[in-house]
């Protein structure tokens, strides 16, 4: 099929695993997909095309969605027509193994691959709507180049929408499977982010959210001269109609001091930054290669919260690593003290095949690292309330992005240190408004708040 049309209201399901790159990998296969005619669809019962984006972070991820997809072995019995891809990481990572294991996938596609897809879906051999089914094609060859240029992401509709600026990483964490599967660190073009940015506003986004695995190394070494990961922040705050900057995950080797300057500059520049630590631990932040030491990482969160006054600082922590000792453990505690972080994502060592941990012999047992990772989910749960607590009795900036799914009347905002608080419908509170909001409390997770009315907000 060389045309759209017979795939024209044909629909595709898109079912996403993993991180917010992923999130955006799939609506970039989305606008190719719809660019050829074709629908998305929730309903699994009218999808013509599955696509299921895959993540390999944790086994954890990696079972979660072999089951998905063995599940959709229902929808192609019943519907001899449809087509499953498995694209992301863990097509990455198994390759051939997956069409081995389950038998009713067609395609089989790593990040750098989406190009090809198109091919293997749309190709000249295909008849009937989507590409023949005679067999699975499977392609997991890497660039060493951006190779989405020109291409842009669908949106979703939501107010605030993701941009992937450089795909892949160049360090070499002992734990982590991502350079494997997401080949070498790789930045997109200064022209073409501030483009896609532009075009996104136009269709009402409101807030973009930065991508990379190590987002802060950002390069653009173009023809138009060199942009840092600074500059472009700078250049981002340009764009008339954008309101917020976020931007995830900065790694602690690259925060310099221009970076946290723009941050300061750039009001559109959310007062939060993520900074993943995984361990408070000199000597396994050593065997992690993590390229920082714990007096390092202070010594950042020192001068984000000298030169930004109220930055919220989040984080991932990886819990009972091979080799972790008591004291390497209480090394993560006693750092989590100092920092007060105001959220963090926990974790609890999981061994991949392929990684220079992998082949070591983990000194804990399963249960010894869930029972430190409830440790570190406990203490950090003490701090993410404080943290929200200090919140209470004031008026805070935040961006209305839906109303809430549990009360029509209720809407949901997120403050510019990404904190999710819950207002009562009042004039102005639509999709996309940014209002001033008195915080009146904490109730578990989420801050509760009233507009203040708009003759207050100028
Ligand atoms: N086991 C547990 N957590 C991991 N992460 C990455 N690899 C592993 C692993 N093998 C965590 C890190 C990273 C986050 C995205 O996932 O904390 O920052
Ligand atoms: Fe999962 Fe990492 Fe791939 Fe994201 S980049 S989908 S977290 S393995």
């Amino acid at each position: 099929m060389t045309s759209g049309d017979s795939t024209s209201g044909q629909k595709y399901l898109l079912a996403t695993f993993g991180c917010q790159m992923n999130e955006y990998d799939s609506n970039l296969v989305g606008a190719m997909l719809e660019k050829r005619g074709m629908e998305i669809t929730e309903n699994p019962d009218e999808a013509n095309l599955f696509v299921v984006n895959t993540c390999s972070i944790r086994g954890g991820a990696e079972d979660k969605a072999y089951a998905r997809v063995a599940a959709l072995r229902y929808h192609k019995r019943h519907r001899p027509g449809v087509r499953i891809a498995v694209i992301g990481c863990m097509a990455q990572n198994h390759g051939e193994k997956i069409p081995v294991a389950l038998e009713h996938v067609d395609y089989v596609v790593g990040p750098d691959g989406y190009g090809e897809l198109e091919g293997m879906i749309f190709g000249e051999d295909t008849r009937n709507g989507l590409g023949n089914g005679n067999g699975a094609q499977v392609w997991t060859a890497q660039n060493d180049f951006e190779n989405y240029e020109g291409m842009m992401a669908r949106l979703d509709g939501s107010t605030s929408a993701h941009i992937t600026i450089m795909r892949g990483c160049n360090k070499r964490c002992t734990y982590c499977i991502v350079p494997t599967v997401r080949g070498v660190e790789r930045s997109r073009s200064a022209a073409e982010v501030i483009a896609e940015t532009r075009h996104i506003v136009s269709q009402g986004v409101r807030e973009i959210c930065l991508l990379g695995q190590t987002v802060n190394s950002y390069r653009d070494d173009g023809p138009d001269g060199k942009v840092s990961f600074a500059d472009l922040l700078r250049r981002l705050q340009e764009v008339d109609g954008l309101r917020r900057i976020r931007f995830t995950s900065p790694h602690p080797r690259h925060f310099d001091s221009d970076t946290i300057r723009a941050i300061a500059e750039c009001d559109k520049v959310c007062n939060h930054v993520h900074m993943p630590l995984q361990s408070g631990s000199n000597s396994l932040l050593k065997k992690m290669r993590r390229q920082y030491t714990r007096e390092r990482y202070l010594e950042i969160v020192e001068e984000l919260r000298a030169t930004l006054p109220g930055v919220a600082i989040t984080t991932d922590i990886i819990a009972g690593f091979v080799g972790e000792t008591e004291e390497d453990f209480e090394d993560t505690l006693s750092l989590m003290r100092a920092v007060r972080f105001d959220h963090a994502y926990m974790f609890s060592y999981s061994p991949r095949e392929g990684t220079p941990s992998f082949d070591e012999v983990e000194t804990l047992s399963a249960a010894d690292k869930q029972l430190r990772l409830e440790r570190v989910i406990e203490l950090q749960m003490t701090h993410t309330e404080e943290r929200l607590d200090a919140l209470v009795g004031r008026t805070e900036e935040i961006l209305i992005e839906s109303p809430s799914s549990r009360d029509a009347t209720e809407w949901v905002g997120k403050t510019g240190d990404f904190k999710k608080v819950i207002v009562p419908y009042a004039p102005g509170v639509e999709k996309g408004a940014l209002v001033n909001a008195r915080i009146r409390e904490r109730r578990g997770l989420t801050l509760r708040g009233i507009v203040e009315p708009l003759i207050l907000q100028g």
